[in-house]
């Protein structure tokens, strides 16, 4: 069982280093997830594991953070926001670059990847005129773990039977228990390690940014921060999609929601 003053501490260290909000009621949630971490060292219980951590031991901070994380994502998932990249947002963007010819999509919380290279695969199985062109394709996390599992674009069966249309699976190449994209693909897709709540001032500007389902876990006064840095790296005629279960409505007035069912669509107000 883990005590008050124990969870308290967690729950302080996570929403320090990456901005998730756990309520009261996540007790539970804490020995769960830690449960694995426990296992495999030498820590009996998270009484140890809290001490080990007051010690400052940043390693095991970071492996506390991950594990308290929810990575949860697969292929073309909720398929509308998809839909809505490949019928409006990436056609009227073509028209209206087509003087230079570029095009900058960040993926803001990409997980094990199955985000970004779902755009990569759309781009290269639908967008063939763009071949010639530089569409750069940015996707970040703040989990090394995650990242790294990205970086391989491996894939079990389960995770590929989770989204991906059949007709797709051309781009991957099968082994005995996997599926990895093909290099062409996966050369399309560049990864690095982006904490939303710390810097990411470097950063180009962005025609279409997916930022789904990690707002969720953060309080108003972060989502509120991070919409408005977002704002900032949107071109004005850019496309911003959130999570089904998200929203800029009383965060960011800036931003207004596209009239199409499901898709977690935004734009910037007074943008064509
Ligand atoms: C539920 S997954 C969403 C993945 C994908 N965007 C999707 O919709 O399928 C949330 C991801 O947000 C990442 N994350 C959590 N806090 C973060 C932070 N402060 N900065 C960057 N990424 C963060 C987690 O590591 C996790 O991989």
């Amino acid at each position: 069982m883990i005590t008050d003053k124990d969870f308290s501490y967690i729950r302080d260290l996570v929403r320090a280093r990456c901005g998730l909000v756990l309520s009261d009621d996540k007790h539970y949630l804490v020995e769960t997830r830690l449960s694995p971490l426990l296992q495999s060292s030498s820590l009996r219980s998270i009484a140890e594991l809290v001490s080990a951590l007051r010690q400052q031991e940043d390693q095991l901070q970071r492996q506390v953070v991950e594990l308290m994380m929810t990575n949860e994502t697969y292929f073309f998932r909720d398929v509308v926001p998809f839909d809505v990249l490949h019928q409006v947002a990436i056609p009227t963007l073509a028209a209206s670059r087509a003087a230079s010819g570029e095009l900058a999509i960040w993926s803001a919380a990409c997980s094990t990847g199955q985000e970004p290279y779902s755009i990569a695969l759309l781009l290269r199985e639908e967008f063939q005129r763009l071949s010639s062109w530089k569409v750069r394709i940015l996707a970040s996390d703040i989990s090394t773990s995650v990242l790294a599992r990205a970086r391989l674009g491996r894939y079990s069966q389960y995770e590929i039977s989770r989204g991906l249309p059949p007709h797709l699976l051309k781009h991957l190449q099968p082994s005995s228990d996997s599926w990895t994209i093909r290099d062409d693909v996966r050369g399309m897709v560049e990864f690095r390690q982006i904490n939303l709540l710390s810097a990411w001032d470097d950063l180009p500007t962005m025609d279409i940014i997916f930022l789904r389902n990690v707002l969720i876990y953060f309080s108003d006064d972060d989502k509120r921060r991070i919409l408005s840095r977002i704002r900032q790296l949107l071109r004005p005629d850019g496309y911003l999609f959130l999570g089904g279960a998200e929203s800029t409505m009383h965060l960011d007035d800036h931003f207004e929601r596209m009239l199409i069912d499901r898709a977690g669509c935004y734009r910037l107000r007074g943008e064509a």
